[in-house]
């Protein structure tokens, strides 16, 4: 190969926009390809359309080295299923793993071989926009969150023709960004970094993710996109991690405005020094790097290490054996869209829905009902149900809420809608039509929060609060004086402590992709019963954020007194609005004691800790137990609480089932000086149905010091079920 053959293949370049994929391959575009100065292609997408490119990649270049294509299908391809932040609600990484494998399906029947995602990282500031494309404030849940989606898009090892390359980004520290305003520096501590914003990239990496991209961020003045030690140090060495890095969408050539590189040269070096395997669209190895390599033997060899992983991922996939295998026409127009496809789907949405307040068990409906109000222009808002990043997905496949709701309405229900105000105006003058309506009915159905453009890449929000005049109606719907369920849409943690004291029940249900009308539908009218939980604590207000449950205790802990000096606002409640981890159901679940199989255990050793949980409502139900651990004594200040275990389980009225989680010392570790130090001491641990909704406590001893080698919160407690009779 030639060094500016080599160089081709660390270039990715759009082919087109992400709403029009295929758009800017032209002539120009397919000359580029013969002459082997490109190696992979972002939106690009169709069986037909990818088949004519790689055509031309592998029969009109010198050496006929396969196209890689790749697309964002971060929820689903063209069956979009509901946005992460609300799969990760959903506390049920087989479902999560599903999802993705779905959306593998899909999009390698579309000539896809690599999708940007999973979105891993960790968002502790509900004003960061992108803080719906992850999992949510905690590393546990988010490392075993990205691991199923690994697992789900490279279902069955790569090379499977449905398997598509998994990308975990962006590495790292993405969602630290100051202030939640995208593409800020992050300026964290090497504990937090390596204690909370990593393990999720961890659990990724030894999951198996093919790629994984470099964040735009700096973190402490060092670009993630030059940072030799995350991506080289860590990833590579420390890691072993040995697929491919592909920099996020021109952050090579914005090193320059870091003030990093004096030049797109300098940039270019400084990215592929550091471990930038693939520059996406700024197109710099191949315009300025030749010359410089030429000069350079310590940098011809990392050319020839990036192009040695471009390679190997190429033929991982199996395109040196078929370059066509995932350009299929017959395979895509069958596996698209599915009736199958459409069911995970509605089980995605319905098992994502949480269930936040339910004052006098308003939900689920009545049957009784002569007439219900639907009010909110987002009830009417199907094209927010795809969310920020849609892939393929179409308006026209969404199965919106009102007709939904309509037909499944008992004979004698009447429905009416009206839209009252929407999130995207200040115009209050339907408010008055949206009251009568409400002052008509039997009770009011109260659709309010953001539409999809609300929340996603550059949309970071100043105010929590519900945007245009929704509260406004929100209030005079609450002032009739009739049985409100508040119906939250909406990409992240809101701020609406008024709305949520003032109204009995409120339903969250994020975006929920293609089947959020009958899912919504269901769990309204008692025909599903909603057993997610938030992966995220709702602020009460927007002023304190980041407020998060994993927080360190401070010497002088936030206290209700407002007497006291304490770490809190004065005139602020110190509760979260909802607790991460909360999230009801319509049945009850009582809890047994911790019961421990020993108390002491040393490194290398494991113990059991066993938790009965009964339903003692009336209803089948799901429940997620949550184990969470503190460290109340240790060389450094530990958090007041850790997710350490959960399980969703499901349970007949009068069922109990004992779930026993494994737990090692090397869980508690904490990080100092490059290294997990396990510390000896006792930790305590709290079984519960929410972060705040601790139901019963327990402590174990480690009893030697040891060293841990992975990051205490990504590894995974196994959890073992026994049904009791
Ligand atoms: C985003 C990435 C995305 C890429 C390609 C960037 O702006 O930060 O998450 O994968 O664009 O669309």
């Amino acid at each position: 190969m030639t060094i500016e053959e080599k160089l081709g293949q660390l270039v990715q370049l759009p082919g087109g926009r992400q709403k029009s994929p295929n758009s800017k391959i032209n002539d120009d575009e397919r000359a580029r390809v013969r002459s082997g100065l490109v190696g992979s292609y972002l939106n690009v997408a169709g069986a037909a359309e990818t088949r004519a490119l790689q055509r031309i990649a592998v029969e009109e270049s010198r050496l006929g080295i396969p196209l890689l294509f790749a697309m964002d299908v971060i929820h689903g391809y063209r069956t979009i299923f509901p946005v992460p932040l609300a799969m990760a609600s959903s506390w049920d990484p087989e479902l999560v793993e599903g999802a993705a494998h779905v959306a593998a399906v899909e999009a390698a029947a579309s000539g896809i071989h690599w999708t940007f995602a999973p979105m891993v990282d960790i968002a502790r500031d509900a004003r960061w926009g992108r803080i719906v494309e992850g999992a949510g404030e905690d590393p546990y849940l988010g490392a075993i969150i990205a691991a199923a989606q690994v697992q789900g898009f490279q279902h069955g090892g790569l090379g499977k023709p449905d398997a598509i390359i998994a990308t975990t980004k962006h590495f790292a520290a993405y969602g630290a960004a100051v202030g939640g305003r995208d593409y800020s520096s992050a300026d964290i501590s090497d504990r937090t970094l390596n204690e909370v914003y990593l393990p999720p990239f961890y659990a990724a990496a030894k999951a198996g993710s093919g790629s994984f991209m470099s964040a735009f961020n700096d973190i402490g003045g060092v670009p993630a996109t030059a940072n030799r030690i995350l991506l080289h140090d860590v990833l590579r060495d420390l890691w072993k991690y040995d697929g491919i890095v592909v920099s996020d969408w021109m952050a090579v050539d914005e090193l320059r405005n870091h003030g990093v590189a004096a030049d797109g040269g300098e940039a270019a070096v400084l990215a592929l020094h550091a471990g930038v395997d693939i520059d996406m669209a700024s197109n710099l190895f191949v315009t300025a790097l030749a010359e410089r390599i030429r000069a350079d033997p310590a940098l011809a060899a990392d050319l020839d290490t990036a192009v040695r992983r471009v390679l190997l991922t190429k033929a991982k996939v199996g395109l040196f054996d078929d370059p066509y295998r995932f350009s299929d026409a017959a395979r895509e127009r069958t596996s698209i869209l599915t009736p199958q496809h459409r069911t995970a789907a509605r089980d995605a949405a319905l098992r994502s829905i949480v269930l936040l307040k339910n004052e006098g068990n308003l939900l689920p409906l009545a049957g009784s009902l002569r007439k219900i109000a639907v009010v909110g222009a987002l009830a009417n808002d199907p094209d927010s149900e795809l969310g920020p990043w849609r892939a393929r997905g179409n308006v026209d496949d969404v199965s919106p809420l009102l007709p939904a709701l309509r037909s499944a309405l008992p004979k004698g229900t009447q429905l009416v809608f009206e839209p009252g105000a929407s999130p995207t105006s200040p115009d209050g003058t339907a408010i008055p039509a949206a009251v009568a309506a409400a002052r008509d009915a039997d009770m009011v159905l109260l659709v309010v929060g953001e539409t999809f453009d609300f929340s996603g890449e550059a949309r970071s929000r100043s105010d929590l609060g519900l945007p245009g005049a929704q509260q406004t109606l929100a209030d005079a719907i609450l002032d009739t004086g009739k049985p409100v369920v508040v119906l939250l849409m909406n990409g992240r943690p809101l701020a609406i402590d008024r709305l949520a004291e003032r109204a009995p029940a409120i339903l969250e249900t994020w975006f929920l992709g293609v089947e959020a009308g009958p899912a919504i539908t269901d769990v309204l009218l008692g025909r599903a019963v909603p057993g997610g939980k938030l992966p995220v604590t709702f602020p009460r207000a927007t002023g304190s954020v980041p407020f998060y449950y994993n927080h360190l205790p401070s010497g002088r802990p936030a206290d209700a007194d407002l007497g006291k000096d304490s770490a809190r606002y004065h005139d602020l409640s110190i509760t979260p609005l909802f607790p991460f981890g909360h999230g009801l159901s319509y049945t009850k679940f009582d809890y047994g004691p911790l019961q421990l199989d020993r108390r002491e255990v040393a490194p290398g050793g494991s113990l059991f800790v066993a938790i009965d949980v009964r339903n003692s409502g009336s209803v089948i139900g799901d429940e997620v137990v949550q184990l969470y651990a503190r460290d109340p004594l240790a060389s450094v200040s530990r958090p007041v609480q850790e997710l350490r275990g959960f399980r969703r389980v499901t349970l007949k009225p009068g069922e109990t089932r004992r779930l026993r989680f494994t737990l090692t010392p090397e869980q508690f570790a904490v990080w100092g000086a490059g290294r997990w130090r396990i510390e000896t001491g006792s930790i305590e641990l709290m079984a519960g149905s929410s972060s705040a909704d601790i139901r019963s406590r327990g402590s174990i001893t480690i009893s030697a010091s040891g060293e841990g080698t992975a990051p205490a919160a990504a590894i995974p407690t196994a959890v073992h079920e026994e049904r009791l009779p």
